[in-house]
């Protein structure tokens, strides 16, 4: 049975640690109960926000509507082919756990994507990405409803207009749409993507065969090395993305800082390295009173305790701001403000 609870504290599911209250709050565990929601009366008009793992979220505030926190667990294998194996997770699995049942498994595709937070269901929001691979290329059909109507929906992989942190879940369908179930098309033949940052070089120091076990460990190994661990100093990961600029604008810059690390995006543009440009800046390591930025990863905001998110968002402000005066890039933020 479906409890819709009221003043819910959300202190424990946004990775910030951010202490805000939902008006509503309900965390339904089937498409049923999201439909039981959705046809409340008691419910009309009332904001909504569909909340993941919580990992990428910053509360400014008190939410004064109805959160809903989807719990649809399972994971189903579908489909399966000499190459291939189809398997459908729920929205509201943890990540890693899909990851790591994966590679337990042996299905390449989403090793690299080992230890990132949160939940199967903001997968392909996202589009979330590391290591040289994005969720896009083993998402193959988001389930979902759309919020408006209560009509079920299948988007197939296209349709999700994936493209780098975003997909059509932020654009057209923002806040229209909650995403029940993922179905991934994975290798039972794994194609082994090393090449990215210092993957490779850590597999080879440290395990002797180079397949999906090991590139996992080796990427929870760099991971936890330069990323902070949101349950010891909270943080939602990246706080901005990687600005995409155009080509001779990036290369201009290239000129003037050699070090500048360049990324190909397309034919036009090339992608920035924010934490780059904000080291530059000066702020890596930098701490103002409860909040600060990580001494091993610029791009990572922390809360060292207590934090109001209005000491987030003028931190995040004012980084956007010097890099802009010194670099004239504007870097986005990644994070969703609510
Ligand atoms: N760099 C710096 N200073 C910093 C951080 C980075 O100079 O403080 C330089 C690095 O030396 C490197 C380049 O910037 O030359 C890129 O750094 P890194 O490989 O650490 O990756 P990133 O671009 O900073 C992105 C993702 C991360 C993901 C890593 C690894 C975004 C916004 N972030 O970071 O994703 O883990 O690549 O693939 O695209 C996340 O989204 O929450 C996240 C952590």
């Amino acid at each position: 049975m479906l409890t819709i609870q009221t003043n819910y504290s959300l202190k424990q599911l946004n990775t910030f640690n951010i202490d805000v209250k939902a008006k509503y709050y309900a965390a339904p565990t089937s498409e049923d109960e999201i439909l039981e929601i959705l046809n409340d009366e008691s419910l009309v008009g009332v904001p909504r926000f569909i909340l993941g793992g919580g990992s990428n979220v910053l509360f400014t505030g008190d939410f004064d509507g109805i959160v809903i926190h989807p719990q649809i667990k399972g994971i189903e294998k579908i489909d399966e082919d000499e190459n291939h194996i189809w398997l459908c997770a729920g929205a509201g699995v943890v990540w890693d756990i899909f990851v790591s049942y994966c590679v337990k498994n042996n299905w390449g595709g989403v090793e690299n994507l080992s230890f990132i937070p949160g939940n199967v269901g903001a997968a392909p929001v996202q589009n979330i990405g590391a290591y040289g691979v994005e969720a896009k290329s083993t998402i193959d059909e988001v389930y979902g409803i759309y919020l408006e109507n209560g009509e079920p929906f299948c988007l197939n992989n296209a349709e999700c207009e994936f493209g780098y942190r975003d997909s059509v879940f932020k654009e057209e369908l923002k806040g229209k749409a909650i995403i029940t179930e993922v179905t991934f098309k994975l290798n039972k033949k794994p194609v082994y993507i090393t090449h990215y940052g210092n993957v490779e070089e850590e597999l080879t120091k440290n395990y002797s065969k180079v397949n999906v076990q090991n590139i996992r460990k080796a990427i929870i190994t760099i991971r936890e090395r330069k990323l902070p661990d949101p349950g010891k100093l909270p943080n939602a990961g990246s706080f901005f993305k990687n600005p995409i600029v155009p080509v001779e604008f990036a290369e201009n810059l290239k000129q003037k800082y050699e070090n500048m690390p360049l990324f190909a995006s397309d034919k036009k543009h090339a992608k920035l390295a924010a934490g780059w440009l904000i080291e530059q800046c000066g702020w890596k390591g930098k701490r103002i009173a409860n909040v600060g930025v990580h001494e091993h990863q610029a791009l990572v905001l922390i809360n060292y305790g207590g934090a109001e998110a209005s000491e987030l968002t003028k931190l995040a402000a004012d980084i956007q701001q010097s890099v802009k005066e010194k670099f004239y890039v504007e870097v986005e933020s990644e994070v969703n403000y609510v």
